[in-house]
């Protein structure tokens, strides 16, 4: 019977202890975001697909190549280093009704990390 109870008492705690863990999940820290390593890869993951070649959806190309000076496009508004959390890239991805990419949310530690590209300036590095 202690056994048992020991077992049960046990197995709660270890499944405390992932949850924990599962929580705390925390974004690799760059201190440094970079657009060629960091923020074109995942571009390059997630909506090249719809957002590449002749046609690209939304009239946006984010392939290498192109995808900084059509991003920086001051008439588009994709990215607004004064107001970071207004640009349309990033708005579009944490969108509820219309996100981007549209099969699902990209990851947390993404989002934020293109956040941070654009407080910092949205340079081509
Ligand atoms: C399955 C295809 C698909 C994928 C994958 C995709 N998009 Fe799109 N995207 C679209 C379509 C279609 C539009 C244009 C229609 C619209 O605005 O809903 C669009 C529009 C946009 C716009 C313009 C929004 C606006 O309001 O003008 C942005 C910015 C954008 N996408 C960013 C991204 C980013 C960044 C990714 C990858 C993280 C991505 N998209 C992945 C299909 C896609």
């Amino acid at each position: 019977m202690i056994k048992l109870i020991s077992i049960v008492v046990g197995g709660f705690f270890l499944l405390l202890a992932f949850q924990c863990k599962k929580k705390q999940q925390t974004c690799e820290p760059i201190e440094s975001v970079s657009y060629s390593q960091h923020i074109q890869p995942i571009f390059n993951a997630n909506c090249i697909n719809c957002h590449g070649g002749n046609s690209p959806d939304g009239n946006l190309n984010l392939e290498s190549a192109v995808s900084y000076g059509n991003l920086l496009d001051p008439q588009m508004g994709y990215v607004d280093t004064i107001n970071p959390s207004s640009s349309l890239l990033y708005n579009s991805m944490n969108s509820t009704s219309n996100p981007m990419p549209p099969n699902g949310k990209l990851d947390k530690c993404k989002i934020e990390l293109i956040l941070k590209w654009i407080e910092q300036k949205a340079k081509n590095n």
